[in-house]
């Protein structure tokens, strides 16, 4: 978490850097800061809030002149959200100055030493410490600013994206990073800084990302050098020519980032598919997967590890898998996979999920589940992103930018894309008929089509968002296939609308949750005609008897759930196994929208962050 953007060169940094920010305020936003080089001196302005604050803070604070700045919009790790604890951070000389996204674990130890050492520190930051342990090594050691943070850097332990300059020698910033991501422009003479490439996308397509344990001195008009952080040994950089485009980055007439993204998930499901998914040939062909065939054919076990909105894609995936593929699976939030000695063995498969491609637990189990000798397979949207490239082999999803931090289209493009494996895999394991193959593909390829229909029930659903808007509890249900659409509508609902949401198998509601049907309670419940359609009317039935206001997801012409039901929402009909392509859409607009109706800040949730690379 945390966004960290830099910019050295012949243009003036602040609105590239203020720009930037606003462009990285998905990955934090409760406090931001910007320091620039005006020439003489250090100009720092830093706030509690979002940076549209830090905006107007700065404008009456300090001049904005100078070539030369870093910027950062935090989510708090050490110290709570004020403008003190943010980011940049001076070191106790005045002359250097930082940003860092990541948490230093042996702070304690190193604040110590600093202390004796006659050192004070304004913040609750771990970052204050850091600055002031590379102050503390430039002056002791008498080195170059680059050479004192990598004598810092390796005594720390912890994750890390951070880059300084020196006021002293303002020609030059040094950037890090180890676990947090850090993209550097490259422009004509001149070089940016950023988490990720959106904040340079309309300057330079062209970007190094830096592995972890590696720094770079970048150096005005000059170059890039970049060196081993441990051994110093220098690097040569690998330059990749960026696929963005800015408009796929900007709302395109949208009010928000989510209701762009919901409805682009038509087209970013056919991205997925495109060039894998041939149904004239009744071909799937999928690099990642063809070259790993003989491990996935031999896989004893699936294993789906993942985080928040990627987990429930892994859910669905584990029906699809089981019932398809044949194989056992079992789906791992990674954050406890990797702290409980699971038992994993050689012909196990792992497949990562994760829209980011930079989810610190999710990065960590894969680490573990390699270093047993596990083959892990990476299902990123994000390209050259810490997991896609800590995966033995991969597919991405193709998705596009996704900014909104409720995840909407990232889902249903992970699903589909595990849609593709599973059904190459069934295929190639002789569990599925020819015609069965032929007809998922089939219908796979009219899911976009049928997503477009689904989303034309927006305007009803606005009706029936305004109707519960207020209620301070909502129940979601689902069966089968739909189970896990149930926990990621009630996940909408309450990362958006703050609104207390729990999702449930419907069958399950029996053992808990009906204690909470009165007649206030609205229960969303997704009940498509194919699969367990009969025993989901009877739950219908069930809560009916206990007043609970239904509000049911219906396949189109559906009647005998109208009749129970207080509203339904219908979506079209397709094969039981992709139905949670469809489901899923209502549920991400009702959240919407009453998100919306709820005056929330429906892209940028309190205490959220899109992408978490803290544990
Ligand atoms: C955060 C985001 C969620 C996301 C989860 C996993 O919590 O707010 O929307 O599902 O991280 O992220 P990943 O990038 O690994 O899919």
């Amino acid at each position: 978490m945390c966004g960290i953007v830099g910019y050295i060169g012949h243009r003036e940094a602040y609105p590239i850097i203020l720009n930037g920010l606003k462009r990285l305020e998905y990955r934090g936003y409760d406090s931001a800061g910007i320091a620039l080089f005006d020439g003489e001196d250090i100009k720092l302005s830093k706030t509690k809030g979002k940076v549209n604050d830090l905006e107007k803070k700065i404008e009456s604070e300090i001049s904005t002149n100078g070539t030369l700045g870093i910027g950062h919009t935090r989510w708090a790790t050490h110290g709570v959200p004020n403008d003190v604890n943010s980011h940049p951070h001076y070191s106790n000389s005045g002359n250097l100055v930082i940003i860092h996204n990541g948490i230093i674990e042996n702070y304690e130890s190193l604040k110590k030493e600093l202390l004796k050492r006659g050192y004070s520190f304004a913040s609750d930051t771990d970052t204050e410490i850091l600055i002031n342990l590379i102050q503390d090594i430039k002056e002791k050691e008498n080195v170059k600013l680059g050479k004192a943070v990598q004598i810092a850097l390796n005594q720390v332990v912890g994750a890390y994206a951070v880059a300084v300059f020196d006021k002293e020698k303002p020609n030059e910033i040094v950037v890090a990073k180890l676990g947090s991501p850090l993209a550097i422009g490259i422009g004509d003479g001149e070089f940016f800084i950023a988490s990720d490439a959106t904040p340079f996308l309309e300057y330079t397509k062209n970007a190094i990302y830096l592995e972890d344990e590696e720094m770079a001195i970048i150096r005005k008009h000059k170059d890039v050098k970049i060196r081993k952080i441990k051994d110093d040994s220098l690097v040569n950089p690998y330059v990749q020519e960026l696929q963005m485009n800015l408009e796929q980055i900007e709302k395109g007439g949208y009010d928000h980032f989510m209701l762009k993204e919901i409805f682009e998930q038509p087209s970013a499901i056919k991205d997925t598919y495109r060039g894998r998914l041939l149904s004239k040939e009744a071909i799937i062909k999928m690099a990642g997967v063809e070259d790993n065939m003989k491990k996935f054919i031999n896989a004893e076990r699936i294993i789906f590890i993942a985080c928040g909105t990627s987990w429930h894609a892994g859910l669905v995936a584990e029906y699809i898998f089981e019932d398809l593929v044949r194989i056992p699976v079992e789906v791992e939030y990674a954050s406890e996979f990797r702290y409980r000695n699971p038992v994993i063995k050689e012909n196990d498969v792992v497949i990562a999920i994760s829209q980011s491609g930079e989810t610190a637990d999710t990065l960590a189990a894969i680490k573990l589940a390699k270093s047993k000798g596990a083959f892990v397979f990476g299902v990123c949207n994000v390209v050259g992103s810490s997991i896609a490239r800590e995966s033995n082999a991969g597919a991405y999803t193709h998705a596009g930018p996704e900014i909104g931090v409720a995840s909407t289209k990232a889902f249903t493009t992970q699903i589909t894309l595990l849609t593709l494996i599973a059904l190459r895999l069934a295929r190639a394991k002789g569990t599925i008929s020819s015609s069965d193959y032929r007809l998922h593909l089939l219908e796979l390829e009219m899911i976009p089509e049928k997503v477009n229909d689904a989303l034309k029930s927006e305007a009803h659903i606005k009706k029936i968002a305004d109707i519960y808007k207020d209620v301070h509890n909502f129940l979601y249900l689902g069966r089968g296939y739909n189970f896990p659409v149930a926990l990621e509508g009630a996940l909408k609902l309450k990362e958006i609308s703050y609104i207390h949401a729990e999702g449930y198998p419907a069958a399950e509601m029996k053992h808990g949750p009906i204690a909470l049907i009165d007649d206030n309670m609205p229960i969303v419940v997704i009940a498509t005609k194919k699969g367990h359609y009969d025993k989901i009317v009877s739950n219908i039935q069930e809560i009916k008897s206990r007043k609970g206001k239904i509000i049911a997801i219906v396949t189109e012409g559906d009647t005998s759930v109208k009749e129970l039901a207080d509203h339904v929402i219908e979506v079209p009909e397709t094969l039981e196994s992709l139905t949670p392509l469809l489901t899923t859409i209502p549920l991400q607009l009702l959240s919407y929208h009453i998100a919306v109706m709820l005056d929330k800040n429906v892209d940028q949730p309190r205490n959220l962050a899109k992408s978490v690379t803290v544990e």
